[in-house]
Parts: C-alpha cells; structure tokens; sequence
C-alpha cells in the first residue's frame, strides 16, 4: 500500500522557525500591504522628481532623488521577509493596485507644492500601515518583522516631517 505523501515524517521543506502558519500568513498578508504602498510611493516620488517645476525645482527635484532611492531600496527586504514567512511577495501592478492605501500619482504632474502634500499624504500613509502590522509581529514574537517595521516607521515620519515643514511659513 502506497504511504500518504508525507505522512509519519516532517515535511523536509516546512518552515519551523517558531511562528506558527496562521501568524506568519496574516504577518505575510501585512507585510504584502506595505510592499504595495512602499512601492506606489516610490513611483510617485520618482514621476515628480521627473516632473516638479518651479522656482524650487533644484531643492525639489534633488530631495525626491534621496526618497525614491530610499523608497526603492526598502522594497527588497519588505518582499525577502514576505519569503523567509513562506509566502509569495506580491510584484505586479495589478496586485499593487488591489493592496495598496497610498493612491496612484495623478495623471497630469500637479504644482509643486501640491506635489510635496500628496507625498507627506503618501509617507504618512505607509506609515499607518506599518504600525498597523505592528501588534501582529509583537503577539507572534517576530522581531526581524518588528525591526523592519520600526526602521520603516523611521523613514516615513522623518520623510514627512521634512516634507510638511516646507509647507509651513
Ligand atoms: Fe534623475
């Protein structure tokens, strides 16, 4: 009689690394959600480096180089800690469209301070998200995920704040 598949031994390719498969889906499911937002705002911040006008076009232009670098480089290490959970990372547009909370840059290239409130907007929003996963790794015990969120979490308040302080008088 043919053995279950399986059955009687571990599977060889399971994950055990002590959190369990419902944390690590919902973890996974968060995670999936920045990746998303981390990644339409960095679109959106590389189309108005490619865009913004203006008589602050230098200091703009410069400072959207910095944040969709930063932006683009984060990406990575949000999807690799997708995978080392055991789950797919989300990397199509479509997808993106369907998770993400930060809206798709407009269509046609807004003013130039326009365009620094819809990033503080944007910042601030993947912020939101990455504090709303915040108790799911805290509860499951999974301080990589922890980490990385709170490094996020760094960037997107700073991002914003120097973005709101050049709305300011
Ligand atoms: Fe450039």
């Amino acid at each position: 009689m043919a053995k279950k598949k399986g059955a009687g031994a571990p599977n060889p390719v399971g994950i055990h690394i002590g959190i369990g498969e419902k944390d690590r889906a919902a973890i996974a499911g968060g995670l999936s959600r920045l990746l998303a937002d981390t990644y339409t705002l960095y679109l959106t911040t590389h189309n108005f480096h490619w865009n913004v006008t203006g008589p602050m076009f230098n200091t703009l232009h410069t400072m959207f180089m910095a944040q969709y670098t930063e932006l683009w480089n984060a990406v990575d290490p949000i999807a690799e800690r997708i995978r080392s959970l055991g789950h797919a990372a989300p990397g199509s547009y479509a997808q993106f469209g369907k998770l993400a909370s930060v809206p798709d840059a407009p269509v046609t290239p807004p003013k130039a301070l326009a365009m620094v409130k819809i990033l503080v907007d944007g910042h601030e929003a993947v912020a939101r998200t990455a504090r709303s996963i915040f108790p799911l790794a805290d509860k499951a015990g999974d301080e990589p995920t922890a980490d990385l969120l709170t490094q996020r979490l760094t960037v997107h308040e700073q991002a914003a704040w120097m973005l709101r302080s050049l709305l300011e008088e």
